[in-house]
Order: C-alpha cells, then structure tokens, then sequence
C-alpha cells in the first residue's frame, strides 16, 4: 500500500511517500480502506520526535473509510461498511487496520470528510468538557485555540453546557470563530492576556482550558477566581513549565496536567465519546468546520499549516476515493 512515513524526527520535510505492507490480521481486527486521514496537532508531535512513532513510523491516527477485510471472529460489522477512527496509528496510508471495537459505524447522512474531521479532536473535547472537572451552568471558562480543531468543538460543547466560554485566539483573522460557534468573549493572545481576560470576566474564571503550553503558561493562573483550575492538555507553544505550588494560594487553586489516554483509553471510553460526538454531528448540535485537503503525498503541507497558526478548524489529507 502507499503511505507516508516520518522516518526520523524533523520538521515537515521529513514525510516522504514510500510502499509497505500490514500484517495478517489478528482476531478481532477489521482492515480498512482509507477514504481520508485527519490531520492532528498530535502528528505534529510525532513527527518532531515528542511523542514515540511505532516501528511503520507512518504518522496519523484518525480517518474514515470502507472495510474490506475482517478476522473470522467480527460480528459487528459488515464488509462494505464506513467507519470512523481515531485511535488507530497509521492513517497517512491506504489501508489501516486494528481491532474493531475501536471503529464506529459512520450514520448515513454524515459524509465522510466529516467523520474523518470529527473522532480525535472531538473525543478529546468531549472528555475535557465533561470529565475533567466539575462545570455549572453560567461558569467561565477560557478556551485556548478557539478557533482550532479541539477548540471549535470545546467552545460549542461547554456553550452546550451552559458555560460562559472567553475564546482566545492567536490573531485578529481567527476572532469571528468562536464567536460564531457561541462564545460570549474573544480575546487576542498577547503579552497582556491576563489583562484582556480579565477585563471581559473581571471575577476571573471558572476553569482555564489551555491547549498552547509553553513558557507563558503559567500566566493562566492569573485568569482564575477563588477555587479556579487551570486544565493544561496540550504544547503547541512548547513544553509546560515547572510550577511553584505557592502560586496556587491565591485562591486556593488547581491545575492538571491531562492526558486523552486516562479519560478515553480503552475501547468503551473511546466509543461512549465518539458516539456522543458523532450523534450531535448527526443532529447538527455540532459542527465540524473543514479548514482545508491535500492528496496523501502533499501530507507535509498540512503539518506546515496547522504550524504555521493559520489554520482554523479540521485539516485532512485525501487517500483514495471509495471504489465498493
Ligand atoms: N491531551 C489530549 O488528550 C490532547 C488530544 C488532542 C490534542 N491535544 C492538544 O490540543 C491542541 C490542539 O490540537 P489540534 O489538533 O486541535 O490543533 P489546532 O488547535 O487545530 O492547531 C494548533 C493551534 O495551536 C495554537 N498555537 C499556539 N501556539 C502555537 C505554536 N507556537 N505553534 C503552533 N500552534 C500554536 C494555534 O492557535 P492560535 O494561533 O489561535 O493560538 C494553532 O492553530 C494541541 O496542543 C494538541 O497537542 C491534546
């Protein structure tokens, strides 16, 4: 099959196009043709190196596309069936394959190039809005990288949830987003952020989500009210500082650091979130926004864009066109 590897860490140059071939499947695995990968921030790690990539060294986890091929021991699907994924290592490829309870059947009515956007950024939303730490109705909360991938489905699940989302966003271009999808404030990041937050919730919030990291990222401690949390889930910006406790008695505060594989790493997990994902995508409570395809060979260009910052919304490469 074709893919696309990361043999070595780097930047984008180092994905290149190659031939491989998988495995005979293992009881309980499907084989799928892939239609179309997302593109994750996750990648990006991989492909620096930050995260380990296994032995195929074929980044991406996410995507949908067509089963052709099942172990005698499936049930649950049927050749010919389209499903999502977003846990299964090597999607920059035509063929993926694992075991099966980690696919959901894609609904009818949603196409494609939107289940491929929706399964990895919108499980990782999903557990941050619902079980990292308690939520009431009228909350602030401050969203890091609204207007990205996991931020577009986190600002619309916490509005959802009755929250008062305050976006924040890298440039001016990126402003109209989050609005959009509901928040009630956008400010730009900047070395006076604590000041612009708190100059739209004056109190200070509830919960800090912030998915950017980086040397800045204690300033979010600044952003809290009495009892407030910061939940830090990402590096985009660079790795997370070290904290000094102190910090946290001025207001008797808390942070977490949170890893998507303590809240959705086994199967059941991953599906409950996936289908509360995929059934609002179904009844329109969620929208996915498509910032932009390539063909599998240009992958690169994606990593070179959602870097850059100018992305908004799902990134996808495009694999093959289905041929059942
Ligand atoms: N812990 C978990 O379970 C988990 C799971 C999935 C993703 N994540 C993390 O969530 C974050 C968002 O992931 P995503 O796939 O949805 O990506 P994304 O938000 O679509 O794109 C990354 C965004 O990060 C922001 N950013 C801030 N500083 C940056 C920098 N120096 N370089 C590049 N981007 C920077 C940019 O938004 P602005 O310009 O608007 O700031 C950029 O658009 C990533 O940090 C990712 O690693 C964590």
């Amino acid at each position: 099959m074709k893919c696309v590897v990361a043999t070595h860490p780097g930047g984008p140059e180092v994905l290149a196009s190659t031939e491989t071939e998988l495995p005979d499947l293992e009881q309980g695995e499907i084989r799928v043709a892939v239609e179309i990968a997302g593109v994750n921030y996750w990648d990006v790690m991989q492909r620096k190196g930050l995260v380990p990539l296994p032995p195929s060294h074929i980044p991406g986890v996410e995507g949908a596309g067509t089963i052709i091929d099942m172990a005698a021991d499936v049930s649950d699907f049927t050749l010919g069936d389209r499903v999502a994924w977003s846990k299964i290592q090597g999607s920059y490829a035509e063929l993926v394959q694992g075991p099966a309870q980690f696919f959901m059947p894609i609904p009818h009515s949603v196409p494609s190039e939107i289940a491929a956007a929706a399964l990895m950024q919108g499980t990782t939303a999903w557990y941050l809005a619902h079980q990292c730490a308690p939520i009431n109705v009228g909350d602030t909360v401050v969203v890091f990288a609204a207007a990205g991938g996991v931020g577009q489905l986190l600002t619309q699940l916490l509005v959802e949830r009755g929250a008062r989302v305050i976006a924040v966003v890298g440039s001016h271009a990126k402003t109209s987003i989050p609005l959009a999808l509901g928040a009630a404030a956008v400010c730009i990041d900047s070395d006076q952020l604590v000041e612009e937050v708190r100059s739209v919730a004056p109190e200070g919030a509830h919960l800090v989500f912030d998915a950017n990291g980086g040397l800045q990222a204690l300033r979010d401690v600044q952003m809290l009210k009495t009892h407030g949390t910061v939940v830090y889930f990402g590096a985009a910006a660079g790795p997370l500082p070290a904290i000094d406790l102190e910090l946290l008695s001025a207001g008797s505060l808390a942070v977490r650091r949170v890893r998507g594989k303590d809240y959705i790493g086994d199967s059941a997990s991953w599906r409950a979130a996936a289908s509360e994902i995929m059934n609002r995508i179904e009844d329109g409570r969620l929208q996915i926004q498509l910032d932009s395809r390539v063909p599998l060979p240009d992958a690169a260009r994606q990593h070179e864009r959602i870097e850059s910052r100018a992305s908004t919304g799902k990134l996808l490469v495009d694999v093959a066109p289905v041929t059942l």
